[in-house]
């Protein structure tokens, strides 16, 4: 999900850049999976431009995107006791940091949506998680990443 103050830092990681616009561009594309409209006043202010300038270059390059990449799975994560028993607390919390996004959004490279559920009916194999609804047990942080990778795009 965008989040302005990662935004911002990312602008700053870039200013010393010659013809800084493109690659800020691109290290925003990167980290959010599309350029968020509130990226233009932000990189106008940071690079002394106007944002008609920065907006032009946002949409002359067509591999900008401008609206968030929609989830191409959906994961749902186990919240109840017997997976919490099992440590998921910590797990989803990895496994959040390494998707960029919070509950109830979307990966920031639009891999999947994150939902919550509570109970499976797989609390002998705690943690568990669905995939587009296939079921897996016993998830770590890397099952769930090569689970994904392995639904693919
Ligand atoms: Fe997670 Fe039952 S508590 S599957």
């Amino acid at each position: 999900a965008w989040d302005a103050e990662r935004a911002s830092e990312i602008v700053s990681e870039h200013l010393h850049l010659e013809g800084a616009t493109l690659p800020i561009l691109h290290a925003l594309q990167e980290r959010f999976g599309y350029v968020h409209e509130d990226a233009v006043p932000m990189i106008a202010d940071a690079l002394n431009m106007s944002r008609a300038e920065v907006f032009g270059c946002v949409s002359f390059y067509h591999d900008f995107k401008r609206q968030p990449p929609s989830a191409r799975h959906e994961l749902k994560l186990c919240r109840a006791e017997a997976c919490q028993a099992m440590g998921s607390t910590k797990l989803h919390r990895e496994v959040l940091e390494r998707l960029g996004c919070d509950w109830h959004e979307s990966a920031a490279d639009g891999s999947c949506s994150v939902e919550p559920v509570y109970c499976l009916g797989l609390c002998s194999n705690a943690p568990a998680a669905l995939i587009d609804n296939e079921p897996l047990a016993r998830i770590t942080a890397d099952s769930i990443q090569a689970a994904l990778a392995e639904a693919g795009r």
